[in-house]
């Protein structure tokens, strides 16, 4: 994606808890790109690299939430509910405080684009772990609930379903 973006014009500041494989991807894609290390269930480290990206480009035009874990219990009677709520810590929390300090510089602009990516899980059960997929489901949740609270309604929040499927064409 980072790629992408960067082949559109964009300088891309890269975000992971993998940080050698973040600076790598960086290096890579070097002089469009920066890494810096943030774990999505600490809201400091996510309202850091926010505040790294407008202080180095001087705007944050776009957000897109990207990170996921998931898991398999075996059976539904085995889901651990600790590994449940780091599940729904990074996949939903995590996308929760991204649009809230996203919206920190693009409502007084009355400008950028927030992208959450979903996934096809949240419309067919069975597909994935449940927790995955609820997780999903309440990140799609999240951002449909929080885009009517963005006062400015100048800055688009898209809600993305990704699906591992190829479309029938
Ligand atoms: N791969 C698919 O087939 C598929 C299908 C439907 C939807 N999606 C969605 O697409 C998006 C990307 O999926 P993917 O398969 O490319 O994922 P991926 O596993 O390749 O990448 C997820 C990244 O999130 C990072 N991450 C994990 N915990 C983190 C944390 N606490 N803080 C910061 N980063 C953390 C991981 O290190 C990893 O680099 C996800 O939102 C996923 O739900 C994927």
């Amino acid at each position: 994606m980072a790629t992408k973006f960067i082949k559109n014009g964009a300088k891309v500041v890269i975000t992971d808890i993998l940080h050698q494989l973040g600076q790598d991807a960086a290096v890579e894609l070097r002089p469009n790109a920066t890494f810096v290390s943030c774990d999505v269930t600490r809201e400091s480290d996510i309202s850091d690299a926010v505040d790294f990206t407008v202080s180095k480009h001087g705007r944050l035009d776009i957000m897109y939430n990207n990170g996921i874990v998931g898991n398999s219990p075996p059976r539904i009677v085995d889901l651990d509910m600790t590994e449940f709520d780091r599940i729904m810590s990074i996949n939903v929390q995590g996308v929760v405080v991204g649009i809230k300090h996203a919206a920190r510089f693009m409502m007084p602009r009355h400008s950028g684009c927030i992208l959450c990516t979903g996934s096809v899980t949240v419309l067919m059960g069975g597909l994935s772990p449940p927790e995955y997929s609820i997780s999903k489901g309440a990140s799609l949740g999240s951002s449909n609930q929080l885009w009517p609270r963005c006062e400015s309604m100048a800055f688009r929040l898209i809600a993305s379903r990704r699906s591992p499927f190829r479309p029938r064409l």
